[in-house]
């Protein structure tokens, strides 16, 4: 009997309620039409990251598609751009089997200057930056942001410190877009609130 309830348990702690839709999952794809697995989720999801570095090369893209784990975060956009490059992230969730295979529509990047400059930096396994440069606020931009700690980038988690400008969403939604978890614990983030230039040299 303990046998047999422990596994039921076992069962419904795997599967959980709600968890019916059949949806592809890829990690650190660069193409949009990734068919990865298929894995079991309430809901599936897309990220669609670009990468624009600024010196005139083209974009690249990091895709990712999963079980989307928070509403919040569903069909939203936001961008972080720093000195030497800025990323845009496009997230699509949709609620029928497989929906997710397809590359998602992204809209045209807004680059169109805010006025508002943040202080910029970039230094990788560091805790801090040194920030003497400012970069110019795009698009939705109207936050100057200050992250140290691990972040996931191009699949992997790295120790990085970083200043530049942010989409009020990161602020307000850390914590959903990056959750904690034990391969790359959530670094620490703060953001300012001005939205006129915020840059002293
Ligand atoms: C622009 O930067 C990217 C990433 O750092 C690099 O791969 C590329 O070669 C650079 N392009 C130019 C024209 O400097
Ligand atoms: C996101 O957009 C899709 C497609 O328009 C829609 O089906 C879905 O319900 C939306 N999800 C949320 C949480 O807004
Ligand atoms: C693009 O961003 C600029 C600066 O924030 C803003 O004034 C403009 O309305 C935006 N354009 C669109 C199409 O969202
Ligand atoms: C954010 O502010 C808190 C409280 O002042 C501080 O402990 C933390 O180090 C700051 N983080 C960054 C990345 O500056
Ligand atoms: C993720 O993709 C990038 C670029 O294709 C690659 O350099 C990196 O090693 C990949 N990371 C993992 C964990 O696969």
């Amino acid at each position: 009997m303990r046998t047999f309830l422990a596994i039921i348990f076992i069962i419904s702690a795997t599967v959980k309620a709600g968890e019916c839709l059949v949806c592809i999952e890829c990690k650190n794809s660069t193409n949009p039409d990734c068919a990865g697995n298929e894995v079991t989720c309430g809901t599936c999801m897309t990220t669609v990251a670009e990468i624009d570095p600024k010196n005139g090369s083209s974009k690249s893209l990091s895709v990712e598609k999963t079980c989307n784990l928070n509403p919040e975060i569903c069909n939203i956009t936001y961008s972080i751009s720093g000195s030497k490059s800025r990323v845009r992230y496009t997230v699509k969730c949709c609620n029928t089997d497989l929906c997710n295979k397809e590359a998602p529509e992204v809209s045209p990047w807004n680059v169109t200057s805010t006025g508002l400059q943040c202080p910029a930096c970039y230094e990788p396994n560091a805790e801090t930056c040194v920030a003497n440069t400012p970069v110019q606020c795009t698009g939705d931009e109207n936050r100057c942001l200050v992250f140290s700690g691990k972040f996931p980038q191009s699949g992997k988690c790295e120790t990085i410190a970083f200043q530049g400008c942010a989409s009020e969403l990161v602020c307000n939604n850390f914590g959903y877009l990056y959750p904690d978890n034990a391969l790359c614990p959530r670094g620490s983030l703060n953001c300012t609130t001005q939205t006129s230039s915020s840059y002293v040299s």
